[in-house]
């Protein structure tokens, strides 16, 4: 089956893109689909290096997901040729995309942005709407295999 690279995009790459990758690789995983790979990255280069922020952890955690090692990283050029689908949280990030680098790969998981809980605190919603998100995109992959 033909491999399917997805990234998930967020601005810090420490809370919603992460919390966003677990999430559907967790879905994956107890669909015993093998063929979609799972990364994300920051449009920002502020949290270069750094592990998920400590409540979106904390509510992975509460939800019952595994998370795995995890580094923040800044998306590259080579990034956009890697992936097949790179979906952001929020408009401002795909329209940096969309500037930079002119490509119909680039999505969003929802039709609303998915605020960031850096300021709003609210991690219960994010992993709400980040859960339906993924929950959509399981349901896309099922009806095209
Ligand atoms: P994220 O959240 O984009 O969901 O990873 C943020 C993390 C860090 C910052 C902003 C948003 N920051 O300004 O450092």
């Amino acid at each position: 089956m033909k491999k399917i690279n997805i990234c998930f995009v967020c601005l810090g790459n420490i809370c919603r893109s992460p919390m966003a990758e677990f999430i559907l690789k967790d879905k994956l995983k107890k669909e015993n689909i093998s063929n979609i790979i799972v990364e994300s990255r920051g449009i920002s280069n502020e949290e270069e290096g750094n592990f998920i922020y400590p409540k979106a952890l904390k509510t992975l955690e509460k939800h019952h997901i595994f998370v795995d090692k995890h580094k923040a990283k800044q998306i590259t050029t080579e990034d956009i040729n890697k992936f097949d689908y790179i979906i952001c949280m929020e408009e401002f990030q795909v329209e940096a995309l969309k500037r930079l680098f002119k490509t119909n790969i680039i999505k969003k998981l929802q039709p609303y942005d998915i605020e960031d809980p850096w300021y709003t605190n609210n991690f219960e919603k994010v992993y709400d709407e980040i859960n339906d998100g993924c929950n959509k995109i399981i349901k896309k992959i099922k009806s095209i295999s």
